[in-house]
């Protein structure tokens, strides 16, 4: 992936380049928490049903995230991103916060973030690192409606679409980097690519759903191909 000093890069992560921080993958994980399917605690329908089994699952990843470390990989995007400055845009399903502790800045959260939580009629989101493991769940200080994790469920709209959109644009690079092309509007990313004729890579450790739509796949794990990139960056 050569870069020239007209380009301007689209990334795109998901769980996978959190993996070799010791976060669990969605579908390598078999997609199972305690026995649920990841789909009966990360719906609209799983909290209206069982609002305290979505806080400890959600509670469980905190923990999970806070106890880990940036990689390799998150570590080269953050340096990739201080070389091309405002040509660079990340864009993450992920929902933990190893990219920000890696130094990137220009990021964006599709999925929502672990850590902050929002107030289901005021809808603000708040930083909020706390767990949230028995029946004494948390309430808005205004008006006292549930508090939920601020992350966007399945059959939920990821957030801010327009900007993603617009970065997408007027990208010239399109680098895809472990998810499986399972979930979209992400998946599609490389379709809105390829009509646009700009170059597209994915890195990952096997091929994903989608490999057929990219130009290039780099089967790898992204902590050994994202730290030979840095150099091919001007
Ligand atoms: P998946 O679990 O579906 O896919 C993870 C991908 O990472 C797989 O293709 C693996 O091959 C790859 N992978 C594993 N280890 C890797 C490594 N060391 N380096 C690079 N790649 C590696 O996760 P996502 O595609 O991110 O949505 O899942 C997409 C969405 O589905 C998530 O954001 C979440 C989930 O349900 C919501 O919660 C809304």
């Amino acid at each position: 992936m050569r870069l020239t000093l007209q380009d301007r890069l689209f990334v795109l992560t998901g769980a996978g380049i959190s993996a070799e921080s010791g976060l669990a993958t969605f579908r390598g994980s078999g997609g199972l928490w305690n026995g649920y399917r990841v789909e009966e605690v990360a719906t609209p329908e799983a909290w209206e049903a069982d609002p305290e089994l979505v806080w400890r699952f959600y509670s469980m990843r905190r923990r999970d995230a806070l106890a880990a470390q940036p990689n390799a990989a998150h570590l080269a995007l953050a340096r990739i991103e201080d070389k091309l400055g405002d040509r660079f845009y990340l864009c993450t399903q992920n929902v933990d916060d190893l990219h920000e502790r890696a130094g990137s800045r220009r990021i964006h959260h599709m999925h929502g973030t672990l850590f902050q939580s929002r107030c289901v009629r005021c809808n603000k989101p708040f930083p909020d690192q706390s767990f949230y493991e028995t029946l004494d769940l948390p309430t808005c200080k205004t008006c006292a409606s549930p508090i939920r994790p601020h992350i966007v469920w399945f059959g939920e709209i990821p957030l801010n679409m327009d900007a993603i959109y617009r970065e997408l644009d007027r990208a010239t690079t399109l680098l895809v980097v472990g998810t499986s092309g399972s979930v979209y509007p992400a998946a599609g990313f490389v379709d809105i690519a390829n009509r646009r004729g700009i170059r597209t890579i994915y890195i990952g450790p096997e091929e994903p759903l989608n490999t057929h739509a990219f130009d290039d796949i780099i089967l790898s794990l992204a902590t050994q191909a994202l730290p030979s990139m840095i150099e091919l960056v001007p």
